[in-house]
């Protein structure tokens, strides 16, 4: 097919376009061109890079014609984030493409209920990004089942690779967490650590948008998670954490209250963000309609990313 992927050079892009045209198809990546993928690969030699600015189009009301100007037989949307942008490119689309894959999350979920949160789960997003998600979803999904749109929404967790910081043990993103468990110095989670959080490796998430465009018939109209087989506590993390660094987890408890004032404010926005919703998906529906089977497990893909980050010298591990 030709694939256009708007937003091709990203955390799944990086995994997805090699992907794609390792496949067969046809690949037109979208950017603004200022960034390489994460990861190089031969593959990008047969790949048309088109550089536009999706806000600067849109205000001009011209991106969805552009897109539809690269005479797209799928489109790949990896960065939506409002009902209009959706509602936009729809209505450019509508009639011309065979498959239309958008990139959720599973923040479409409000605080986990019932676990492991099936996609049938009624949706209760909270903050702006979950509730506009949720919005593009519920938009995308009437128009495959009214009008026959042939949208597929797929919903990554926390994205990890090879490039850049995963979410770590205390919820949130500064890297020196991990330094702290690979020198067996004490680490205070929130709480009593039993939160989740449930990862995804980034080629996971390409493999599924891979496979969705192979079962495009059990694929539109349906939303899938795209998460590792298992979420994790974040006292579990920590602990395997520190045994992948031959330490023992010294871990340490504080109220969240009292947890929130011992780190910088960033950090415990994003801790808060992600301890508040405690995701724990299935992939069941993604496993049988769309043969979804992840390679990595949450650690795994966390301990691929840290190889990289001690690489980089953003986490240092003394010598013993
Ligand atoms: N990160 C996570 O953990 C996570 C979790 C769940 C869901 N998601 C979803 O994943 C999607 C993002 O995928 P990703 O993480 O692979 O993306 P990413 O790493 O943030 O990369 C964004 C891509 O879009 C391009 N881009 C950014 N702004 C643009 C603009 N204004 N016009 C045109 N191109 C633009 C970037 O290239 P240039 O900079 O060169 O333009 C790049 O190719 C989002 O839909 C997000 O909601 C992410």
């Amino acid at each position: 097919m030709r694939v256009v992927i708007i937003g091709g050079s990203g955390h799944v892009g990086t995994y997805l376009v090699p992907r794609l045209v390792l496949a067969g198809h046809e690949v037109i990546a979208v950017s603004r061109s200022r960034r390489d993928p994460y990861q190089a690969h031969a593959a990008w030699a047969a790949v048309e890079q088109r550089t536009i600015d999706r806000a600067e189009a849109e205000a001009a009301g011209t991106f969805g014609a552009r897109i539809l100007e690269l005479r797209p037989e799928a489109v790949i949307d990896m960065i939506c984030f409002t009902l209009d942008s959706a509602r936009h490119l729809v209505g450019a689309l509508r009639g011309t493409v065979q498959h239309f894959l958008h990139c959720g999350t599973i923040w479409v979920h409000g605080p986990s209920s019932v676990v492991p949160t099936t996609e049938a789960q009624q949706r209760t997003p909270f903050g702006d990004y979950g509730i506009q998600k949720a919005a593009i979803e519920a938009y995308l999904m009437d128009e495959a089942r009214r009008t026959g749109f042939p949208a597929t929404v797929l919903h990554p967790g926390h994205i990890v690779g090879p490039g850049w910081a995963p979410l770590n043990p205390a919820g949130h993103f500064n890297p020196t967490v991990f330094t702290q468990l690979a020198a067996g110095a004490e680490l205070t989670l929130p709480n009593l650590g039993m939160e989740t959080v449930h990862h995804v490796h980034a080629d996971d998430v390409a493999q599924a948008f891979e496979r969705a465009l192979v079962h495009w018939r059990a694929a539109t109209g349906e939303s899938f998670h795209v998460v590792s087989p298992a979420a994790i506590t974040l006292r579990g993390y920590a602990e395997a954490i520190a045994a992948w660094f031959g330490q023992p987890a010294r871990l340490a408890f504080l109220p969240w209250p009292e947890w929130r004032a011992t780190v910088a404010q960033a950090e415990a926005k994003a801790t808060w963000d992600h301890i508040a919703h405690s995701p724990n998906c299935s992939i069941a529906k993604a496993e049988r309609l769309l043969g979804y089977r992840p390679r990595y497990s949450s650690l795994q893909s966390v301990c691929e990313a840290l190889q990289w980050l001690i690489q980089d010298g953003q986490v240092r591990v003394l010598e013993r």
